[in-house]
């Protein structure tokens, strides 16, 4: 299998997606909220670039009788209006249990939605990543680890994810790296304390100041959740993919 990393959402060339399978991370925090959102019960979550485009979906669920919860951020605070922000600890299964959840975030829900060219497209971040690579090793296409980024930028914690995923991957397997995929791994393989490396990342440090510790805390945690998310490409929809 051929593995190769994206460094944010302005470097993806969209046809260069077609036939692949693409995990897509923004650990930092939306693919974190995606997960934990459908692990504790949300019917399905709505990537949506923008906010005004948050608001005419639910409007539009709501004509067919669909009542849904917005979520999401902008400069990492909530959106005026919305019901959540983009703190995975607030997608608790008491507050959304079989909802439909509408996110819009400023890098992730983007990256998301320039990914849809590609055959398949996972959604991963740490919490899940065994279960993403569990995922990976039964499947034959090549293999693109997008990652989010920060506006358009290339992010540490991105890319460390990518690299403990592909970490995983090649315990079991030869795989043919591109030199990017291979320095993720690296990367990963002399940092395996993620939370040492992505201290000095620009985007955990804004999170810091906004006292999100917890949400930190819970974003680099290894491997915790079993699910993984994928992107029903005709209806732009994500659940958890059956297994
Ligand atoms: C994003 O999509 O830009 C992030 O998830 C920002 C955040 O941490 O809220």
């Amino acid at each position: 299998m051929n593995i190769d990393v994206i460094i944010s959402a302005d470097h993806i060339k969209e046809e260069y997606l077609e036939n692949k399978t693409v995990v897509v991370i923004d650990m930092l925090r939306a693919t974190s909220v995606i997960i934990t959102a459908l692990a504790n019960g949300a019917k399905e979550v709505i990537p949506m670039l923008t906010v005004e485009e948050s608001f005419k979906k639910k409007m539009e669920l709501s004509k067919l009788g669909i009542p849904s919860l917005l979520g999401g951020e902008r400069r990492a605070v909530k959106i005026e209006g919305f019901d959540f922000t983009n703190s995975p600890l607030e997608y608790t299964k008491e507050k959304i249990d079989q909802k439909v959840i509408i996110l819009s975030t400023t890098n992730g829900t983007r990256a998301i939605n320039l990914s849809l060219k590609a055959k398949k497209i996972l959604i991963g971040a740490m919490i899940n990543a065994n279960a993403v690579v569990e995922l990976l090793k039964n499947q034959e296409e090549d293999i693109v680890f997008i990652n989010s980024g920060t506006n358009g930028e290339f992010s540490m914690d991105d890319f460390i994810c990518s690299g403990y995923m592909i970490n995983l991957l090649c315990q079991s397997h030869e795989h043919n790296l591109s030199d990017i995929a291979k320095t993720a791994r690296y990367i990963y393989a002399n940092n395996s304390d993620v939370v040492q490396y992505i201290k000095n990342a620009r985007h955990y440090n804004v999170l810091k100041a906004l006292n999100l510790e917890e949400d930190l805390k819970y974003c680099c945690k290894k491997s915790i959740v079993d699910i993984v998310p994928i992107v029903n490409k005709s209806s732009k929809t994500i659940s958890i993919i059956s297994k």
